[in-house]
């Protein structure tokens, strides 16, 4: 392990970090320890400058693009070169905790300060990003900032869509641009060296195995679909069986018929329906309009393609007298990350004395998009039982700093790397 990466590894302010964690976790706080700061909204700006305050303090150079998506540089003595990037989200679920995302935004900033700290000047510029609207939870799907960046979807198609109160992508984006001006313009897509985003594991592997740090070798593929099941408003208390058209109940026929498919003994298949509205979901009316979602995850494309074909004639099957149709809204292969990189942060994790295993997330990230435009890897930490979406999501500080420090020493060997 170089001299270098090990003096930035060592850098790492692990209470500084927790504390910068926890006024995160203020800004849309809610009851019983978690977040509610969805993408966009007042509380995801707040977040965003207090992410440029911090980047003043530490004299990094901040930049956006037209996504908002957020960069603070810390210069290179090569400042022409790519830059390696490191980060993660500052939106969260309704529910959400204080680390989903925010870890890996506040462990990017504090391996920054950790090498400027250490005494050293990067040859490549490192670049802390947070990535706009990663959860999806307001306007659907997830990890749409850097799907924009990379190309994989356009600005036009992310702009229209909608969240549940009438409110366009693109006519929330100019407030929350507008919220943080005078910031360059970073164009989609300008080159990256390499990426390696930090986040807590969201399942249960590295607790129970006492390990401090897991090396992501790769994120599992995932679909969601949108179901929308249209019937007829009608009268609870006269219209009799045969007149109903009710979307309600055939809605429910088809969330329980998928379960049935997709609980076809595969321990590894993630099936969740976690949205689903009635309308008009009036008590005495007979709802004429059900839209759910699908999120369906595999680690195996095969698996993915046989079970997602199955969704719209399994739904027809048990629409009965109501109309349905089935949208894909996100369509994300399996991916694996670059061997040069898994292996890096391996030797990282080993050269700190760490106890670290190998392993795929369940999880969806940035980095499955990274990875098709540059060399891409993960540094997971351990979180209590496994929690995440949820308030309860929890970390120790201690796993934290042990996951920044090999991010530190990652950044920096990769920074200094031709
Ligand atoms: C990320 O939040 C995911 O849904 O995996
Ligand atoms: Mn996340
Ligand atoms: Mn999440």
């Amino acid at each position: 392990m170089q001299e270098q990466a090990r003096r930035a590894a060592r850098a790492v302010d692990g209470a500084g970090q927790w504390d910068r964690l926890a006024r995160l976790g203020a800004i849309g706080a809610i009851p019983g320890g978690g977040v509610c700061r969805l993408a966009l909204t007042a509380e995801d700006m707040a977040a965003r400058r207090l992410m440029l305050e911090w980047a003043a303090e530490l004299d990094l150079e901040p930049a956006t693009d037209a996504f908002g998506n957020l960069f603070l540089r810390l210069p290179g003595t090569r400042p022409e070169a790519p830059p390696v990037v490191s980060g993660s989200h500052l939106d969260t679920q309704p529910h959400g905790g204080r680390f989903d995302g925010a870890y890996g935004v506040v462990a990017a900033l504090e391996a920054v300060r950790a090498m400027r700290k250490a005494g050293l000047t990067p040859r490549r510029p490192v670049d802390v990003v947070a990535w706009t609207n990663e959860e999806g939870s307001r306007f659907p799907p997830g990890t749409m900032g850097s799907m924009v960046f990379t190309g994989l979807t356009d600005l036009a198609h992310a702009a229209a869509i909608v969240d549940r109160d009438g409110v366009a992508l693109g006519d929330a984006l100019p407030a929350f641009l507008a919220a943080t001006p005078d910031l360059p313009l970073r164009p989609f897509g300008t080159p990256m060296a390499a990426y390696v985003e930090a986040h807590i594991e969201q399942g249960p592997v590295l607790e129970a195995a006492d390990e401090q740090v897991g090396v992501v070798t790769g994120i599992q593929g995932s679909r969601w679909f949108q179901v929308s099941v249209r019937g007829e408003d009608a009268h609870a208390g006269t219209t009799p069986p045969a007149l109903r058209r009710d979307a309600l109940r055939q809605a429910c026929s088809m969330v329980d018929a998928l379960h049935q498919v997709f609980d076809n003994g595969d321990d590894r298949v993630r099936f969740t329906v976690g949205r689903f509205d009635v309308d008009p979901g009036s008590p005495n009316t007979i709802a004429g309009g059900v839209d759910f979602t699908i999120d369906f995850r595999h680690p195996e494309s095969a698996v993915i393609h046989a079970l997602s074909v199955r969704v719209a004639p399994t739904c027809q099957g048990h629409a009965g007298p109501c109309g349905v149709s089935v949208r894909e809204l996100r369509d994300v292969p399996p991916v694996s990350f670059d061997l040069d990189v898994i292996r890096l942060i391996d030797d990282m994790a080993a050269g700190l004395g760490y106890r670290y295993r190998r392993m795929n997330s369940g999880a969806g990230h940035d980095a499955e998009h990274l990875a098709h435009v540059c060399p891409t890897g993960m540094v997971f930490v351990p979180c209590r039982g496994g929690r995440s979406h949820t308030v309860t999501e929890d970390a120790r500080p201690e796993d934290l700093a042990a996951g920044t420090a090999v991010l530190a020493a990652s950044l920096t060997a990769l920074s200094e790397a031709s």
